[in-house]
């Protein structure tokens, strides 16, 4: 995918004008203090980071292009200010790079992953890549993961989908609490036209696992 291009074009089927559903009723999972960092990968333009920040989280967003960074705050009237490739507001900034240029040290103080059509965007080998990388940037904090799954033979991602057992593969080093899982087939359409019966909308909390103890 050529996401550059996809947002010059404004193709951007998977932006939504409102909060996503599964972060309103998932997000105490996190646990998260007021004021306390949550990091959105991969965030595009998404409005679940003023729900978020209204919900008195700081937060930090990463995405490559400029484009959707620049639209996030202009079409939400946020005042910002560009340092470098980082655009700052007073409670969510968003860094203007790749994820897998990320460091630990642009993450410091983020207590908290939200990945919400972040994971499914990526192709299966970049995934592996993607969830190890998450896992070392983040030290592993606890993660609200939304992910989906469908008959891929049917229909081509993205979104990709990711099955339950791919999440334990990819998140191994995690503890996993699948929270919910429903088939929202009759809210996609584009899934309906391929064939699909089924389309299920799979939330995980994923947090550190207990490290065994020797003594
Ligand atoms: C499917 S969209 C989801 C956006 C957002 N999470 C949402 O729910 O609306 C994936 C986004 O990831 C961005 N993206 C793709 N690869 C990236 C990378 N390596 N680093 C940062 N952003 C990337 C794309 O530009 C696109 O905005």
């Amino acid at each position: 995918v050529d996401w550059l291009q996809r947002w010059q074009e404004n193709k951007i089927g998977w932006h939504k004008n409102e909060i996503n559903a599964r972060l309103i009723k998932f997000l105490s999972q996190l646990n998260l203090n007021v004021g306390g960092t949550i990091f959105v990968p991969l965030c595009g333009k998404s409005l679940d980071m003023l729900y978020l920040a209204e919900q008195g989280f700081k937060v930090v967003g990463v995405e490559i292009s400029k484009k959707a960074i620049i639209d996030f705050f202009t079409e939400n009237n946020i005042p910002y200010q560009q340092q470098n490739d980082n655009f700052i507001s007073e409670n969510i900034s968003i860094i203007n790079k790749s994820f897998f240029e990320l460091t630990a040290t642009d993450l410091s103080g983020v207590k908290a992953v939200y990945d919400r059509a972040s994971l499914v965007a990526l192709d299966k080998p970049t995934r592996q890549t993607y969830a190890q990388h998450l896992a070392t940037i983040t030290q592993q904090c606890p993660i609200l993961l939304l992910a989906l799954d469908y008959d891929q033979d049917k229909l081509a991602g993205p979104p990709f989908a990711v099955s339950p057992d791919e999440v334990g593969e990819l998140f191994s080093d995690y503890q996993i609490t699948q929270l919910e899982s429903f088939n929202d087939i009759a809210n996609e359409t584009k899934f309906i036209s391929s064939g699909l019966k089924a389309i299920n909308k799979d939330s995980y909390y994923l947090s550190q696992a207990l490290l065994a103890s020797n003594s």
